[in-house]
């Protein structure tokens, strides 16, 4: 038996599916519940370490994904840094054999960004967890209902103009979230402690991505270079219209910064524009809401 943090939310869903092909038992931890799925489903309550103990008793490996994208009312980079870290001490206690986790590239106690801060200090409680782990470090997902590129594409696909900020210059690498839950699914079969860049094939700039999405979805916007220290202001401002968050300043300038790039080794195959080019007539023809998806009570079903 495995555990998995959200089992019907995004990577954890690939995650999940692909610990299933393997033959393995899912229990899942998670908030946004669904019926039918074959899963244990068990809360994800971080303010219940006894709850979460007991969750996490005959587990024999936990897949983390848990994190917050950007604080919104009390959910703070803090109080995910304090949950990651009462998790770990609970699957600790529950003599849970191994954790992979998710991360992201470049986590750093000492980043200037509050993000990847925030992720440094997950990965350090890990390791004084005791438990064995493997620590994947992804830049950007895609695949599956993925945020990011759907947003982009259903900006497009209405916008006779398209800003990119600061030129866009800058790389991105993606990793499918397929590719990302067979790196994982490896990683829990280890016994050693390791910590792996999650990275694709393949790294574009990020004019170079808005370019292929548009040309892919047959957009006709005009791709628009904007000062990198108004281009969050501009992202900020589409967020109220459609009242979302759909890039923070902070996620902008440390994609700006390189950070959303690396230089290690693939360690998936999926390339980024073929993913895009095979989902050209779906990608972006409905908007994908962050925070109704993480902050806003949940619907039932
Ligand atoms: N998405 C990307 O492009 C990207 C890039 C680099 C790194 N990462 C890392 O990859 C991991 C997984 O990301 P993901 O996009 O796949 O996340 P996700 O599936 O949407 O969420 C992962 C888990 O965190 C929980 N969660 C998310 N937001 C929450 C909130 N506001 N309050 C309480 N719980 C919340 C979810 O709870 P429920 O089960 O209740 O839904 C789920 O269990 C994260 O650690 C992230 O830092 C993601």
């Amino acid at each position: 038996m495995d555990a998995v943090t959200g089992a019907f939310s995004y990577s954890g869903a690939a995650i999940a599916a692909g610990l299933t092909v393997r033959g393995r038992s899912v229990r899942t931890l998670t908030n946004h519940p669904r019926a039918g799925s074959g899963y244990d489903i068990r809360p994800l309550d971080l303010g219940d370490p006894a709850g979460l103990r007991k969750s996490l008793e005959g587990v024999e490996c936990l897949y983390n994904t848990y994190w917050v994208r950007f604080p919104h009312g009390d959910v703070t980079f803090e109080t995910a840094v304090e949950g990651s870290a009462t998790l770990f001490r609970a699957a600790a206690e529950a003599g849970v054999r191994r954790i992979v986790h998710v991360s992201i590239t470049a986590a750093d106690v000492n980043s200037p960004y509050a993000y990847f801060r925030g992720k440094g200090r997950v990965e350090a409680h890990l390791k004084e967890s005791g438990v064995p782990y493997g620590i994947v470090r992804p830049a950007i997902l895609f695949g599956g209902d993925g945020v990011l590129i759907n947003n982009i594409a259903w900006l497009m696909r209405r916008s006779p103009v398209t800003l990119i900020g600061g030129g866009g210059r800058y790389r991105v690498r993606g990793i499918h979230i397929d590719d990302l839950a067979t790196l994982m699914a490896d990683l829990g079969e280890r016994d050693d402690s390791v910590t792996v860049d999650a990275v694709g094939p393949e790294s574009l700039t990020f004019a170079d991505l808005l370019e292929h999405i548009r040309a892919s979805i047959g957009s006709h916007t005009r791709l628009l270079p904007v000062p990198g220290s108004v281009f969050p202001a501009v992202t900020w401002l589409l967020g109220r219209l459609v009242r979302d968050t759909l890039l923070t300043r902070e996620e902008y300038r440390a994609m700006a910064a390189g950070l959303a790039d690396s230089d290690a080794p693939a360690t998936g195959t999926i390339r980024l524009t073929d993913w895009i080019t095979e989902h050209r007539d779906t990608l972006g023809t409905a908007y994908a809401h962050e925070i109704r998806r993480h902050f806003l009570p949940q619907r039932a079903g």
